[in-house]
């Protein structure tokens, strides 16, 4: 065993590929109980009601949760504060008053909510994180299908009262079941939505500008179900945009309307967006990364939608599908999920060995009383792991989370689990799934208490403290602790193969967590800090492009063999 005053450990790049195995060395140590529980990982209930059906979550860098729903449904079950109301005879359902919050701003570390004040509909809406950590929202229906609204990270004096600001008609068109993705400029790239076979940026330079470019591939993948809407949107790190609509994908070069590769179709055909909802994500990238992967998993056979209508729930499907997008060539490979899912969100867990597919059913479809069995059971796939060996599934919730219900990654390694409403109004009784107000934590394996030992502090910078700013190929200090080991098995293991991963927090609606993404930085070296056991540095390098990782804030993690602990936020500029 080395001695750890004096220990010293290289981390070039090319160790990263030896995550997968290092993993597998140290589940042994670790985690021996995680099946022998029937699943890992834990749930905790942290609110029984917000008042507010989460359809749209996202992570903002003063550690609140934005969560709304929509407008056309009556009344919600939180007041809005101050006798306020919100008046609009445009309103299909309450157009004279109605004094209740559709939206919800949730402090996690408090564990507190409050009230905030939509006016529009924002149903089946998208969204963004403006660089300078403004949440931009796009779209809606009805009175809201062409506003864009905005919601500030508030903090200091203003954080009890600030609000969203709403402008209407800022948008080329209507945008309902539209996608977005933040790009290396800083604007959002806005996709499809009911009819909307075209893209339009936002903001834009012109106030005035009123133009949506044809994107003729949504026409060509639309089918009598509309399953092409809420395209899968990843940006690629040539800079060009995957887009995956039904069952297959071009990558887009935006800057000149050019589709400049198309991919095959997923085997089987099957659909893969909304209302046959599946979900994706781009898969971690690798310090100065030469290649990059989608995985889609889970969605709904052609007709689901339909026969759920006659209330016949086809069985969700078991497939997911992962392709190397920066291939000339690539081509799918099929794996298949311990159980069908339709609706699951994918939300990458901060220790980048891991993707979670969680919530969602078993049969139906995306839409209203549309499916009738829940996935209870949160699925692991572990992407270095041998094919065969990927999936794990997790301990499973008692609270049905179909559709209309969202996840999102919490700085603390938790998932924020909301919503589920499959009904057109707030529905509490007569009804099997009623309407979710509540709001759960599902904790990853990693946090178990048995990994403790090896959890790494951060201690500077100081998760507790305002966002680090740094810019493109800085390298950063990063200080750290791991507990002092006590016994000699975990003394050699107490500090392994140490990564340093980079979160977006997404966007998530309707199965899908838009802007999500997880890099590895370049750790150029580990060192154990003189004079105090158990304490670290290491120097990471920044990603070295906006296109590597769009302007805005991040969260930074350390992560000790596959276990992470809370991570500091960071903001790139
Ligand atoms: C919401 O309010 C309705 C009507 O006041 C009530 O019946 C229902 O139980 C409430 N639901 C929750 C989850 O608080
Ligand atoms: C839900 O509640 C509304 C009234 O608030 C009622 O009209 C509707 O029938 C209910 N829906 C279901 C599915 O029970």
């Amino acid at each position: 065993m080395p001695n750890k005053t004096t220990m010293k450990l290289t981390m070039l790049t090319l160790l990263h590929s030896l995550v997968g195995l290092l993993l597998l060395a140290f589940a042994g140590i670790i985690a021996p109980a995680a099946a022998a529980r029937g699943g890992g990982g834990r749930w905790d209930l942290l609110q029984r009601s917000i008042g507010v059906s989460a359809m749209h979550m996202q992570l903002l860098h003063n550690d609140r949760v934005i969560i709304f729903d929509r407008t056309n449904f009556g009344r919600s079950n939180l007041s809005l504060p101050d006798g306020r109301c919100r008046r609009n005879p445009r309103d299909l359902v309450l157009p004279a008053v109605d004094c209740t919050a559709h939206s919800a701003e949730y402090d996690v570390a408090r564990n507190t909510f409050r009230p905030l004040s939509i006016f529009t509909d924002t149903i089946c809406s998208s969204g963004a994180v403006a660089p300078d950590g403004t949440l931009v929202q796009t779209g809606g229906w009805n009175d809201g299908a062409r506003n864009v609204r905005t919601m500030r990270a508030c903090d200091g004096d203003d954080e009890a009262s600030c609000d969203w600001i709403e402008t209407q008609d800022a948008l080329a068109v209507k945008r309902w079941y539209a996608t977005n993705q933040i790009l290396p400029d800083g604007r959002a790239f806005i996709v499809g939505g009911r009819g909307q076979f075209n893209y339009e940026f936002f903001p834009k330079a012109d106030v005035s500008d009123s133009s949506a470019i044809a994107l003729p591939f949504l026409a060509q993948t639309t089918d009598p179900e509309e399953n092409n809407l809420y395209p899968f949107v990843h940006l690629n790190i040539d800079g060009n945009l995957f887009i995956f609509a039904n069952n297959r994908a071009v990558l887009l070069d935006y800057r000149k309307n050019e589709i400049v590769r198309t991919y095959p179709e997923l085997a089987g055909g099957d659909p893969r967006n909304y209302p046959s909802s599946g979900s994706s994500v781009l898969l971690p990238l690798k310090p100065s990364p030469t290649e990059a992967e989608v995985l889609v998993c889970g969605g709904a056979p052609t007709g689901s939608r339909n026969s759920a209508k006659d209330k016949i729930f086809t069985p969700a499907l078991t497939t997911c599908g992962r392709i190397k997008i920066t291939d000339a060539s690539p081509s799918w490979v099929v794996e298949t999920m311990p159980s069908p899912r339709v609706m699951g969100d994918m939300i990458l867990l901060p220790n980048g060995a891991e993707v979670l597919i969680i919530n969602g059913a078993m049969d139906g479809s995306a839409g209203m009383e549309s499916a009738n069995t829940p996935a209870y059971a949160p699925v692991v796939y572990r992407p270095d792991h041998l094919p065969g060996y990927r999936f794990e599934e997790q301990s499973s919730t008692d609270i049905a989370r179909m559709y209309h219900s969202s996840a999102v990654l919490l700085r603390d390694g938790r998932v924020l689990v909301a919503g589920s409403n499959p009904h057109i109004y707030y529905n509490f009784t007569n009804v099997r799934y009623p309407t979710e107000l509540s709001l759960e934590a599902f904790s990853p394996e990693y946090l178990d208490s048995s990994n403790d030992i090896l959890r790494p502090k951060i201690t500077d910078p100081s998760p507790a403290g305002a966002p680090v700013s740094v810019a493109y190929g800085d390298s950063m200090k990063l200080q750290f602790e791991v507990p002092t080991p006590t016994k000699s098995v975990h003394a050699a293991a107490s500090i392994g193969l140490v990564s340093v991963t980079m979160v977006a927090p997404s966007f998530t609606t309707h199965s899908f967590a838009m802007n999500q993404r997880l890099l590895f930085l370049d750790v150029v070296e580990t060192t154990a800090a003189l004079n105090r056991a158990g304490a670290y540095e290491a120097s990471v390098v920044m990603p070295a492009t906006a296109v590597l990782a769009p302007l805005g804030y991040y969260m930074i993690f350390v992560v000790n063999g596959h276990i992470p602990r809370e991570g500091t936020w960071v903001h790139i500029q």
